[in-house]
């Protein structure tokens, strides 16, 4: 099985409050096969039999479903691979001998909890303003009585496999959450089961977004070009127009 040798610069930050540093650590014998975490996991090994402190990361499927792992890793938000979560990215990316660079995802909404934790329940307050649907919905349909083009369920699925991860904002220079938000109105908006709250969902979910100080759009692509779910910035031009519909509306 092959192996590599690294050295990881890990950032360290006791909690919020803490200022943080980088830290140096060198792990030999690393299998390729192994994912990210299971190499932090090994990391973490050594330093508990050292009575050190692990270094304390987030994660929890180690699937790519769940957005709760990530992490910039030599520059870019959940590593070099593209459309590819921490927990999917693995050991043979790297070379031997390679020089790593771990941080956590930061941003103006993002606070640094401890070493790679991040807060991330300013993206959960944008949901709680209008990323559902409130409306009785009673027994379950029959599955055809809706019938919905596949165009337009593909459109709403792709939006749909967003995992609120963070990787768009911490790699955006405005720190904006815009294509989060975007594809959290936009699975709901393409479909018939979106349209109660239609009209005020993006005003109530860009009005979060400005309190919780994330920045605005301005096209840099960054957020596409990480995210591990391929989420199209096509979204925050239906995010523009659904806001714009609500304005003009009378909302
Ligand atoms: S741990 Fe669930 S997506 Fe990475």
């Amino acid at each position: 099985m092959p192996t590599i040798n690294i050295k990881l610069e890990i950032w360290r930050q006791e909690d919020s409050i803490s200022d943080g540093i980088f830290e140096s650590y060198n792990l030999n014998d690393i299998s390729t096969d192994m994912s990210f975490l299971e190499m932090l996991d090994v990391l973490n090994e050594e330093l508990t039999h050292k009575n050190l402190e692990p270094v304390a990361f987030d994660h929890d499927c180690r699937e790519g479903i769940c957005g709760t792992c990530g992490a910039v890793v030599n520059g870019i938000a959940h590593g070099p691979e593209p459309g590819t979560t921490l927990c999917q990215l693995h050991m043979r990316h790297f070379k031997n001998g390679e020089t790593i660079v771990v941080e956590p995802f930061r941003s103006r909404a993002f606070k640094v909890q401890r070493d790679l934790v991040i807060d991330r329940s300013s993206l959960d307050r944008i949901i709680q303003s209008g990323g559902y649907v409130s409306v009785n919905t009673g027994g379950t349909p029959e599955g055809n009585s809706i019938p919905i083009p596949s165009q337009t369920s593909e459109l709403a699925m792709d939006a749909a496999a967003c995992i609120g991860c963070g990787a768009c904002i911490a790699s955006c220079p405005n720190g904006s959450a815009m294509l989060f938000t975007s594809a959290k109105i936009s699975q709901l908006a393409l479909l018939p089961q979106g349209q109660p709250e239609r009209k005020e969902r993006a005003q109530n979910m860009v009005r979060t977004m400005d309190l919780e100080r994330f920045g605005n759009c301005t096209n840099e692509k960054e957020c596409e070009a990480v995210c591990p779910k391929n989420i199209s910035i096509r979204n925050i031009a239906r995010l523009n127009r659904e806001y714009l519909k609500g304005i003009l509306t009378g909302l």
